[in-house]
């Protein structure tokens, strides 16, 4: 089976309800990212943004993934696929995938202040305990918090998204403005003769040199497109 890498930012749920960053009445027109997302941020004033990702968590549970996620799930019928996600929510794997990589963190898990990428120290929330209190302690008796990847933090998966960039025979990006590094780099990976698709209503700065294949639609639409144009590159 060939190897189809799919790279994924909030435009991919953005038809499930989950608002978008940047696009207007986004998020970060609604919340300062130095306070709620910024590891200072954190160290200043840690309730306020252990609140912010406490309201985005319980959104999950009212959300459904959106028919892109579910065409992501089936290519697995007929490809070897990663999915390499910049979301924090876990719609891709309520759809079904099966191989999804997390780059900014996971909303259901929460970790240690003092380690947070330390495995002993992540535990999964579950919907009877979804929030995040100050006072609730981790493994090694710090702060929890969430598992999240900040501003100024360092991106462990990306080593691992990497290499599955370098694999790829097909290359898809999905809903990102590809404004953060190091996830937008990701293409830079890519093999030259490899096919890229970008599906996205908008325009997007492509920095990379790869010439790449726009379908111009939201994420259901354009993934109904991309499995059609797929269908001779499946042997
Ligand atoms: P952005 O909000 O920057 O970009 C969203 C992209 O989705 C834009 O290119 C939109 O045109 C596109 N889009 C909007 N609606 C869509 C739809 N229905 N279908 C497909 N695409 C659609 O979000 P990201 O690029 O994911 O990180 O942002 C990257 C990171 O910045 C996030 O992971 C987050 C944020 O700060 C952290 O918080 C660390």
């Amino acid at each position: 089976m060939k190897k189809l890498v799919v790279l994924t930012g909030a435009g991919m749920s953005a038809e499930s309800g989950i608002s978008t960053f940047r696009d207007s009445g986004g998020l970060w027109e609604q919340h300062r990212v130095e306070d709620v997302a910024t590891i200072e941020g954190y160290i200043r004033d840690p309730e306020l943004v252990i609140n912010f990702y406490n309201e985005r968590r319980r959104q999950l549970p009212t959300v459904q993934p959106c028919r892109g996620h579910e065409l992501v799930a089936e290519l697995e019928k007929w490809f070897d696929v990663t999915v390499v996600t910049q979301n924090v929510d876990d719609l891709h794997e309520r759809a079904g995938s099966t191989n999804v990589i997390h780059l900014h963190g996971e909303l259901m898990k929460a970790t240690s202040t003092r380690s947070p990428n330390d495995p002993t120290q992540i535990q999964t929330l579950t919907p009877e305990h979804i929030d995040i209190h100050i006072g609730d302690k981790a493994a090694d008796g710090s702060q929890l918090r969430p598992f999240i990847v900040w501003f100024g933090e360092a991106v462990p998966m990306i080593e691992q998204a990497t290499e599955e960039a370098m694999k790829a025979d097909i290359f898809v990006v999905i809903g990102t403005s590809l404004n953060v590094y190091p996830a937008a780099g990701l293409i830079q990976f890519v093999s030259p003769d490899v096919p890229v698709y970008l599906i996205d209503p908008k325009d997007v700065p492509w920095t990379s040199g790869h010439r790449y294949t726009h379908i111009k639609k939201g994420a259901s639409a354009g993934m109904v497109e991309l499995v059609e144009q797929l269908k001779n590159a499946r042997a």
